[in-house]
């Protein structure tokens, strides 16, 4: 049925039950629209002037239409209390533990996702406005700590390991963004003033979805779903999913280049 709504292809463990949800309402939807367009058609030939020539003051005696807006609230009812609200207490309550998942902060920004990664010690560096330069150092992350010494940041590049549980940390340094990558079906405002954790397991890497679709240029996108200002619609980043092993190697070889001393400065 995906394919037949056009949704993305889906790419995260949880995103099968999100696409069933959206296709039950879909089918509902589908059976409410076509009973009432139904309804409509039959309500303008049975009251049609000619047939009533004069006004009913009685009105509908029968109780077909209270029986149906009675089973349109069930299955209102049953979407609400069946689907959505177990699947949304699932996605909020049972954030998989730090120590087995991969935790990465991300901070949306006028019109830039910061990443940052804690290193290989799993812990994140101390930031300080006072450090922050929006070309070297859009954190703020204060390498003299000895917890910042390995930390990873990067702009709009997030790499993840596949089928591993990923934990984002969203936050944000002027205005509300919405941190949302269709195929994993997870989309969350970032929001000033608050760390806001989501969480999901991405199981298709970049290299294997680009085999499926046939296009050697595919990339996930992060896009930012909240209009944020003049640079809203290019406020993107890029989502690399590799392999457990890809991933570790790109891990320890950037936290290594990072660490180094730039010869430059
Ligand atoms: Cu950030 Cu729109």
């Amino acid at each position: 049925m995906n394919e037949w709504l056009g949704m993305p292809p889906l790419a995260a463990a949880h995103g099968g039950q999100i696409d069933n949800l959206i296709g039950w309402i879909h089918v509902f939807m589908l059976i409410l629209f076509v009973g009432w367009g139904a309804f409509f058609v039959y309500v303008l030939a049975r009251f049609r002037k000619s047939r009533n020539p004069v006004a009913d003051y009685t009105g509908v005696t029968g109780n077909a239409s209270k029986y149906s807006e009675i089973a349109v609230a069930v299955i209102e009812a049953v979407l609400l209390i069946g689907f959505a609200i177990p699947l949304w207490a699932a996605r909020i309550g049972d954030i998989p533990p730090e120590n087995e998942a991969l935790v990465v902060q991300v901070t949306g920004e006028q019109f830039a996702w910061n990443i940052h990664y804690a290193g290989p010690d799993g812990k994140f560096g101390r930031t300080d406005i006072k450090l922050l330069d929006l070309q070297s150092n859009p954190l703020g992350l204060d390498r003299s700590d000895p917890a910042g010494v390995d930390d990873i940041t990067t702009l709009n590049q997030l790499y993840l390991p596949a089928n591993k549980p990923i934990i984002v940390k969203l936050r944000s340094k002027d205005v509300i963004h919405s941190f949302g990558v269709p195929e994993f079906r997870v989309k969350q405002d970032a929001i000033p003033g608050l760390t806001i954790p989501i969480w999901f397991v991405p199981t298709v890497t970049t290299a294997e979805m680009r085999k499926r679709l046939g296009n050697d240029a595919f990339q996930y996108e992060i896009a930012c779903a909240q209009l944020c200002g003049l640079g809203h619609a290019r406020m993107r980043g890029f989502v690399t999913v590799q392999s457990a092993e890809e991933f570790q190697t790109w891990f320890d070889t950037t936290s290594k280049e990072q660490s180094a001393p730039d010869p430059f400065r």
